[in-house]
């Protein structure tokens, strides 16, 4: 046990008797957070349902905090919310301790940079045969597109199975509901219910849960009747064995597909689809891409070599991900008693840390609440601070498809964008939704035009 000599306390606000700020945070969580800051600065006080909650917004306490994990901070996942256990029971994003190591140990290989760079061909074709599909002159909803084209995507690429057409294909719906019950743990009046309580939220979060478990059942079965090639995930997941010589329960396959399932494709699917809306409203940096595209590409079919040279096109994504970061906000929950910048916390407070709210401070970005892809060109004298940018979070639970996510989200850029020119419609009114993940509410109409060559 460590004695602190430091005992001051950070300001805050305590807001409600019992409830703290849980209201303010659940009617807007991201002005809630934004205001914290503003008003009582880098390390502040709150109190959420009788939790002891910080909120840290230093670019250097956050990374000491994310690289710290595991050792001093625990990733906070320690009592999921009854969302989180049912929709991503014991897989990677939300296991601890020795298991967790195991299980990253096992999937990292799949995420290596040799790795993906054999899974650019398929993003490309799938991307052709979206591109296919859109008639010039139509209305689309493209973060309905992006959905459907990341989950044919990561499902082909980690598991050899082309869900196009299939009834795995066509569960929007169940993950529409899964990621509404997420938004509700956080937000909803399922933050203040015991778990017992059956809310409509909750009930259709389990009826999808077990309908995807049902089809993802199907999937295993069939690869233990048929094998595969391919030296996949799926098969490397039923064929490991743990240290008394025993496989994974179905049990655990199932958490493990359906949370690389899910994490890997709505973060992509929905930065894309911000990309989209920030290149229409920015016809200029729009029109750097379609010239990169052109001149890089002159008419070819995008490849992984290509991914390096399309240098305004990961700066779109990147400053998308600035702009709009999917997952926009974590906790920590430090194991014992620590120092955050001078102010003593004490063991078991939420540690919160917020990409949102790093990445629109003006201390750290020019003009934050501008789109500008060129901060991160790097012929740019000064690149932004490393600590304050953190998509993916950092330290070792850092987002293990970061590489995979970039180089796909480059790759259907490039590809959609040389075939087609995309306008959102005017009348549309982009809202964010609080979901789980940070996400256009009601999609993203848009209308489109071939672009010829
Ligand atoms: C633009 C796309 C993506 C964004 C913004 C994103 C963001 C993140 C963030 C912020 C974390 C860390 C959360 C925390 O510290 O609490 C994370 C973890 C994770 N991500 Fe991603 N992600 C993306 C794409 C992907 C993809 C394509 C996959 C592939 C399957 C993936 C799988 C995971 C997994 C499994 C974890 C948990 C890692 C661990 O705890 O060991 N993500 N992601």
């Amino acid at each position: 046990m460590v004695t602190l000599e430091v005992e001051k306390q950070p300001a805050g606000t305590s807001g409600f008797p019992i409830i703290g700020s849980m209201a303010e945070f659940a009617r807007d969580p991201i002005k809630f957070v934004t205001r914290l800051q503003r008003d009582y600065g880098d390390v502040a006080a709150f109190s959420l349902m009788g939790s002891k909650s910080v909120l840290v917004s230093d670019p250097q306490a956050v990374d000491r905090i994310l690289v710290e994990t595991g050792k001093r901070y625990d990733h906070g996942k320690r009592n999921p919310s009854l969302a989180m256990q049912k929709i991503l029971g014991n897989g990677l994003v939300t296991s601890e301790g020795d298991f967790w190591k195991r299980q990253r140990k096992l999937i990292a290989p799949a995420f290596h940079h040799q790795s993906i760079k054999k899974y650019a061909d398929q993003i490309v074709e799938y991307t052709q045969d979206l591109a296919k599909t859109w008639q010039p002159g139509t209305t689309r909803d493209l973060h309905q597109d992006m959905m459907s084209l990341t989950q044919r995507i990561i499902m082909k690429v980690l598991f050899d199975v082309d869900v196009q057409g299939t009834v795995i294909g066509d569960v929007t719906g169940s993950f529409d509901a899964m990621m509404h019950a997420l938004g509700a743990e956080q937000t909803g009046i399922e933050a203040i219910l015991p778990d017992f309580i059956p809310t409509p939220s909750r009930r259709q979060m389990q009826e999808a849960v077990t309908h995807v478990n049902g089809l993802l059942l199907e999937l295993i079965e069939q690869r233990r009747k048929e094998g595969s090639e391919q030296r996949d995930l799926l098969t490397m997941f039923m064929e490991t064995r743990d240290e008394d010589g025993q496989p994974m329960s179905d049990e655990q396959l199932l958490d493990e597909i359906r949370t690389l399932y899910l994490a890997g494709h709505e973060t992509t699917a929905t930065t894309l689809s911000w990309a989209w809306m920030l290149l229409s409203q920015n016809p200029e940096a729009y029109a750097q891409v379609e010239a990169e595209v052109d001149r890089v590409l002159n008419g070819r079919t995008p490849t992984s070599d290509d991914v390096p040279q399309l240098a305004y096109c990961n700066a779109v994504i990147k400053e998308s991900l600035r702009c709009y970061p999917v997952a926009w906000i974590t906790r920590r929950v430090p194991l014992e008693d620590v120092e955050i910048n001078g102010y003593h916390i004490a063991g078991g407070t939420f540690v919160f840390l917020s990409p949102w709210v790093l990445h629109h401070d003006s201390r750290w970005f020019e003009k934050p609440d501008a789109f500008m892809p060129e901060r991160w060109l790097k012929d740019k004298a000064e690149q932004p601070l490393r600590e304050a940018y953190i998509p993916f979070g950092g330290g070792p639970r850092v987002c293990i498809g970061n590489g995979f996510a970039m180089m796909e989200s480059v790759l259907i850029l490039a590809a959609l964008a040389q075939k087609h020119h995309v306008a959102l419609l005017p009348e549309h009114r982009v809202e964010l939704e609080i979901a789980g993940t940070l996400r256009p509410k009601s999609g993203l109409e848009a209308t489109l035009t071939a672009r010829s060559l």
